[in-house]
């Protein structure tokens, strides 16, 4: 079982708040797709013969890329990989990019699930923050892939915006709802450095949200989604039964996958791989591939933190148990001693051999899983 991303690399304007790695220069796009294809038959060999269960087109904005030329994408990783029959196989778009006959034509190419970056139901917002869509063509968006045929739809919010009130907050959420999508990643906004929203924040231009509130958004979010049939299966994601995104839980879960294209990261199940963040490079990835990535083996250490890391970041938590058997007795020993205090506080909940976080735990998760990892 293996997973391939493809990250592509650009947007037709920047978001004041994102710091993925994305270009402007879409007139490099043909060169991207060369190298890409280029690049996916170098390294297809990382996967041996495992079946691709999930392929993920992430970036950057995908949704610029045609519905063809996607297709084409999706031949060629199977002239070279056994596709799952059931394979996951989900594309990020940008509402403003979404025509009835490009989503008609996605779903014909196999992509079956949708991940939309809506970002707020108020066009101040979105304004504010340099998105390319309004409101209604968000709304419409969705519309357009439902009667495409599309059943699996994601959709990204984000919250703790500067003067976001609580109110707005919950009637962003009641909308997400009757939407009736299957799937909402929501996400409390990040000051990335070298952003416009950093450079505002530190000349005082934009003011973030305090920490009370903050902490009442992220209550109501998980509170009112799980009151809607959504289920809170790791920090910012929240989705039906059977619609949790396969793509993200299998990376959890270190099941392989190879990352193409510039930025992406891949994992052999015992070495991590990052692709440069260099698009000029990468469009002459034939002259040398070796110039591109960085390979670092993981070490037992590795290993564990990024177990603590992804494990206590999802509902299913921690498992002594596996501590003991992948790791050590040791390591399991103090593991639940370091979690003690936190269980006492009730940021971690213990149900037999497994540590997971409370809702109040996942509001200092950095802190926790910062003090569970192996020194
Ligand atoms: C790669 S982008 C999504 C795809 C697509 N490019 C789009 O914007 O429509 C991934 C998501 O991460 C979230 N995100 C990115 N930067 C963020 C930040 N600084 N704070 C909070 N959320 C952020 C946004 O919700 C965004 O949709
Ligand atoms: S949020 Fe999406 S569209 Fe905006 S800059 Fe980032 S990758 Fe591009």
């Amino acid at each position: 079982m293996a997973g391939i991303y493809i990250h592509y690399p650009f947007c037709k304007s920047r978001c004041y708040y994102c710091d993925f790695y994305s270009v402007t220069e879409e007139k490099l796009s043909e060169a991207f797709f060369q190298a890409l294809l280029f690049e996916l038959n170098l390294r297809k060999s990382m996967l041996g013969d495992a079946v691709i269960e999930t392929i993920y087109f992430g970036g950057g904005t995908p949704s610029l890329l045609s519905a063809p030329k996607i297709g084409l994408i999706i031949e060629e990783i199977a002239k070279h990989f056994n596709i799952a029959d059931h394979a996951e196989i989900t594309i990020e778009a940008n509402p403003d990019d979404v025509t009835s006959g490009y989503a008609r034509r996605l779903h014909e190419e196999g992509v079956n699930r949708i991940s939309l970056g809506i970002q707020s139901f108020y066009n101040y917002h979105l304004r504010l923050m340099n998105r390319r869509h309004k409101v209604l063509k968000g709304i419409k968006s969705i519309e357009i892939f439902k009667s495409a045929g599309f059943d699996n739809i994601s959709i990204d919010l984000i919250y703790g915006l500067p003067e976001f009130t609580l109110a707005e907050w919950k009637k962003t959420l009641k909308k997400a709802v009757n939407l009736d999508i299957q799937h909402i990643s929501a996400y409390h906004l990040t000051y990335e450095d070298n952003t416009v929203f950093s450079t505002l924040k530190k000349k005082g231009l934009l003011k973030p949200v305090d920490e009370e509130l903050s902490y009442q958004q992220f209550m109501l979010l998980s509170e009112f989604l799980e009151a809607n049939n959504f289920v809170h299966y790791e920090i910012s994601n929240f989705g039906h039964l059977g619609r949790f995104s396969r793509h993200n839980i299998n990376y959890w879960k270190n099941i392989p996958y190879l990352g193409l294209g510039p930025s992406a990261h891949s994992f052999d199940g015992k070495n991590r791989y990052w692709n440069d963040s260099n698009i000029s490079k990468y469009i002459r990835i034939d002259k040398k591939i070796g110039d591109i990535i960085t390979k670092e083996e993981l070490s037992a250490k590795d290993f564990f933190n990024e177990y603590i890391m992804t494990g206590l970041r999802t509902y299913w938590g921690i498992d002594i148990d596996y501590i003991k058997e992948h790791f050590s007795e040791q390591q399991a020993i103090s593991t639940e001693r370091f979690a003690t205090p936190y269980i006492d506080s009730e940021h971690i909940r213990k149900e037999r051999n497994k540590l997971i976080l409370t809702k109040k735990g996942m509001l200092i998760s950095y802190k926790i899983i910062a003090d569970l990892f192996m020194s």
